[in-house]
């Protein structure tokens, strides 16, 4: 089996490799990534891409037909991949997210690759008050990045897939450690917070619901839905990839990093405007159709592997909400040195003026 991954230079793209390499030890693994972050990794000792067979440097807005020769599936995880990226770089959220990753799924499919997985998300329900949501509930995107990813799904589902099984996994909000950490997801930055300052700025009242999933959960997801057949969740499946054990509430999220922190205090923000992103996710069909595959890890030990992993870092940058640790300020780096475009695109100068 020959694997294509793309976008695996960054948080969830390590886990993944290590996770295929060792499920599919035959198979061959191809990275593609424009970069952004590979500088970025966190306690690595080798490169993670050295799971990898090969690693393709390249824009997924600029691919060919070329890269899909004798693939077999397709992971499609290259995006901009928040909302605050995706409110500044709204044009880029769009053309990467979904223009590129449906480019690639049409390309994938006339050259005959089996599986196409789409990393989706669960931030496609916006803000949703009540009852967790099932796939089938009305959505309510309220980001440009939650749009780019439901547009992809749907446009998925109007194109001519030629008979490739296609699953796009609606994520819950990952967290956990990676060779390339990033400290702008909710628990990941509590963590972070704890480890530094033994504290944890919450900076809303606590309310806002948030499912969780490791990233080593994720990976165990994706090998799923690569293993996916037609009739198990038909040629075209939307699910949402969690475990209903992990939908919490912010407050609780940071009162059990506290208590896995000696020391640490919890500050909430009362007077924070009400959060646009809370909701709960029903995470049924994900246990119906992947029973072998569901989330392994608890919050306790996420939290133990984000601590572990910090502290082998020697991690104590209290200002790392300022920091290249958040993937909008690496980007806003690379801008600033003038290595990026406004549509965040390499230019001569990041190559030294090659
Ligand atoms: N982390 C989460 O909480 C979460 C939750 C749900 C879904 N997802 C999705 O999972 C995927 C991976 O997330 P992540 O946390 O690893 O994000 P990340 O930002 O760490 O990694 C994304 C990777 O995509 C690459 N990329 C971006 N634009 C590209 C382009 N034009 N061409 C080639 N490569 C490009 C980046 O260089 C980066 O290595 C994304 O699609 C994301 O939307 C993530």
């Amino acid at each position: 089996m020959k694997i294509l991954v793309t976008g695996n230079q960054g948080y969830v793209g390590p886990v993944l490799g290590r996770h295929l390499r060792r499920v599919f030890p035959q198979a061959r693994l191809i990275g593609f990534d424009t970069g952004y972050f590979a500088l970025c990794t966190t306690g690595a000792a080798v490169s993670p891409e050295r799971v990898y067979d090969a690693q393709l440097n390249g824009d997924a807005r600029d691919i060919d037909a070329t890269l899909l020769q004798g693939v077999d599936a397709v992971v499609a995880l290259a995006a901009i991949s928040n909302d605050p990226m995706g409110a500044t770089y709204e044009a880029a959220t769009d053309a990467v997210n979904r223009g590129a990753s449906l480019r690639l799924a049409e390309l994938a499919a006339a050259s005959g690759v089996g599986r196409f997985v789409f990393a989706s998300s669960c931030s496609v329900y916006g803000f949703a008050p009540g009852a967790a949501r099932k796939e089938s509930d009305p959505l309510n995107p309220q980001t440009a990045y939650a749009r780019s990813k439901i547009e992809t799904e749907r446009a998925l589902a109007a194109m001519d897939r030629q008979g490739m099984t296609t699953t796009c996994l609606r994520f819950a909000t990952a967290c956990g450690m990676s060779e390339r950490l990033r400290l702008d997801l909710a628990l990941n930055d509590f963590v972070a917070s704890a480890v530094a300052a033994r504290r944890i700025i919450v900076l809303s009242d606590g309310s806002p619901w948030r499912p969780l999933i490791d990233v080593a959960d994720m990976a165990r997801a994706v090998e799923w839905a690569l293993l996916r057949t037609p009739e198990n969740g038909g040629p075209l499946l939307s699910v949402n990839v969690g475990a209903d054990s992990w939908n919490h509430q912010v407050r609780d999220l940071a009162e059990a990093v506290a208590a896995a922190v000696p020391g640490a205090q919890v500050n909430f923000n009362q007077a924070a405007q009400p959060d646009t992103r809370s909701y709960k996710v029903d995470f049924g069909l994900f246990s119906r159709l992947a029973p072998n595959h569901q989330p392994e890890m608890t919050l306790a030990r996420s939290i133990a592997r984000l601590k572990q992993g910090l502290e082998a870092m020697g991690f104590d940058d209290a200002n790392f909400r300022a920091s290249t640790y958040m993937r909008l300020k690496m980007l806003e780096a690379h801008r600033n040195a003038g290595r990026l475009d406004g549509d965040l695109r390499w230019t001569a100068d990041a190559f030294g003026g090659a």
